[in-house]
């Protein structure tokens, strides 16, 4: 893996204590933890991605930003033969952790790069997935990911998003969760107040589903085709 990405201010300063500190990455790298903080949902949202991208995934697939959990090792699993998967992160010590997760014969590239600048061809994949990736990062962060991602599908290729979403007025956790997210995660609070759709390009195709009560969504997003 060569180092090559900047690491962003925000991370330094917001998530340093979730991503960036080695005792953040020994902590967090627990199932159980990772489904608490989602409120028992990872299995049902890791599936929700997993099944939106195929059973079985031929050619060329792209994870944009590391996960706690065993996402990757599950996505890996899914890979045909000949099929390969990039997973794009800009701290060393995630990939490296993700690294330790993986099979060692596993198809699977790690590559330090930042989301907002992934330097890969236009048209390169099949499909690319963002997992809980979007509410962690600034506006232009976030614009810039989303059309990196775009830019990156072959024509007719789709985009997995899942992320936060604003949840139903009577939703028991909505207060809770405002406060959590304003407190811990102040970019989250951008997917309760808008659609992911308004920083997409014009015209694409979104087919969208939300889950416990809306607080959590899933978008997926259809390339044009050639
Ligand atoms: C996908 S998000 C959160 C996922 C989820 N909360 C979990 O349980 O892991 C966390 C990852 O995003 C990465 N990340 C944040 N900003 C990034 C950027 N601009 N480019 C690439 N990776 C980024 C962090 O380094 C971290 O590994």
């Amino acid at each position: 893996m060569n180092t090559v990405a900047a690491i962003p201010q925000y991370l330094h300063e917001t998530y340093w204590w979730a991503y960036v500190h080695p005792k953040a990455v020994r902590l967090f790298e627990r199932q159980w933890l990772v489904n608490l903080i989602l409120w028992g949902n990872f299995a049902k949202l890791r599936d929700a991605a997993l099944d939106s991208l195929g059973d079985t995934l031929p050619g060329k697939t792209l994870q944009v930003a590391c996960v706690y959990g065993d996402f990757t090792p599950r996505l890996a699993a899914r890979l045909a033969p000949d099929a390969s998967l990039d997973v794009v992160d800009v701290l060393p010590i995630q990939l490296a952790n993700l690294r330790r997760k993986l099979p060692a014969a596993a198809p699977v590239n790690l590559v330090n790069r930042d989301a907002a600048d992934l330097g890969f061809a236009d048209g390169s994949y099949e499909r690319v997935v963002l997992f809980f990736l979007l509410h962690e990062v600034p506006l232009d962060v976030r614009k810039a990911t989303l059309a990196e991602a775009m830019r990156v599908l072959k024509p007719g290729g789709e985009l997995v998003i899942v992320d936060y979403h604003r949840p139903a007025a009577w939703h028991p956790l909505r207060a809770v969760m405002r406060w959590i997210l304003r407190n811990f995660e102040p970019f989250a609070m951008d997917l309760w107040s808008h659609e992911l759709a308004e920083w997409l390009p014009a015209g694409a195709s979104i087919r969208k589903e939300t889950f416990y009560g809306g607080l959590y969504q899933k978008l997926v997003v259809r390339a044009a085709p050639r």
